[in-house]
């Protein structure tokens, strides 16, 4: 298993839609609600490779053999005042390859992505008390609030976001 910084999702689209849906269908909260439709997922991801081809995020994918099994973005924030700043967006395992430290690893790779890339200051948020949110936790990501409610399912039933920073410091 390698991860790296990928230009080029195409040969990997399949792979990615199917963690995509299937993360959804087993409950992630990775801004979907079940059941999500293939074509849907698909076209999330052709909308990050035209933000990965505008510089606008960094996507990190976990690769093995040719076949994808979990993947992460960097998103840079282009204000003037921060630059050293990037948000973490979707970090997803596919189902059946979780419990083996690809999110671990996923989450390392990006680090030092952010960092070779000068952002110092990492954010991030994930719905209240879900696996992330130990992880990040154990990451040396410090929890700066909840908001409650802040998403809702399709059946009404609301939870509450934890939003997480990092600020990151030279390799030792
Ligand atoms: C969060 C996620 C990426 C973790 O991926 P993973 O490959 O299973 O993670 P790892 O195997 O590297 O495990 C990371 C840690 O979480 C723990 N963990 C993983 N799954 C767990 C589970 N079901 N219950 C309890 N702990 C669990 C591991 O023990 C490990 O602990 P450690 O940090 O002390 O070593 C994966 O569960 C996922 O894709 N979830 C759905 C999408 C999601 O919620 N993403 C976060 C959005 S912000």
């Amino acid at each position: 298993m390698q991860v790296e910084q990928t230009e080029n999702l195409s040969p990997f689209l399949a792979d990615l839609t199917d963690i995509l849906v299937a993360s959804v269908a087993a409950g992630a909260s990775i801004g979907f609600v079940p059941p999500l439709a293939r074509q849907v997922a698909e076209d999330y991801w052709l909308s990050v490779q035209e933000a990965v081809k505008d510089g606008r995020t960094i996507l990190l994918l976990a690769t093995e053999n040719g076949k994808a099994y979990g993947s992460v973005q960097l998103v840079p924030c282009s204000k003037g005042n921060a630059h050293h700043r990037a948000e973490v967006h979707k970090l997803m395992v596919g189902p059946r390859s979780r419990r083996h430290g690809i999110g671990r690893r996923l989450m390392a790779a990006l680090e030092h992505t952010a960092w070779e890339n000068g952002r110092t200051l990492l954010i991030l948020d994930t719905r209240r008390s879900d696996v992330a949110d130990g992880l990040y936790g154990r990451m040396g990501y410090t929890r700066f609030g909840i908001v409650p409610a802040f998403t809702i399912d399709t059946d009404g039933t609301s939870h509450d976001t934890c939003f997480f920073y990092k600020h990151l410091t030279p390799a030792k």
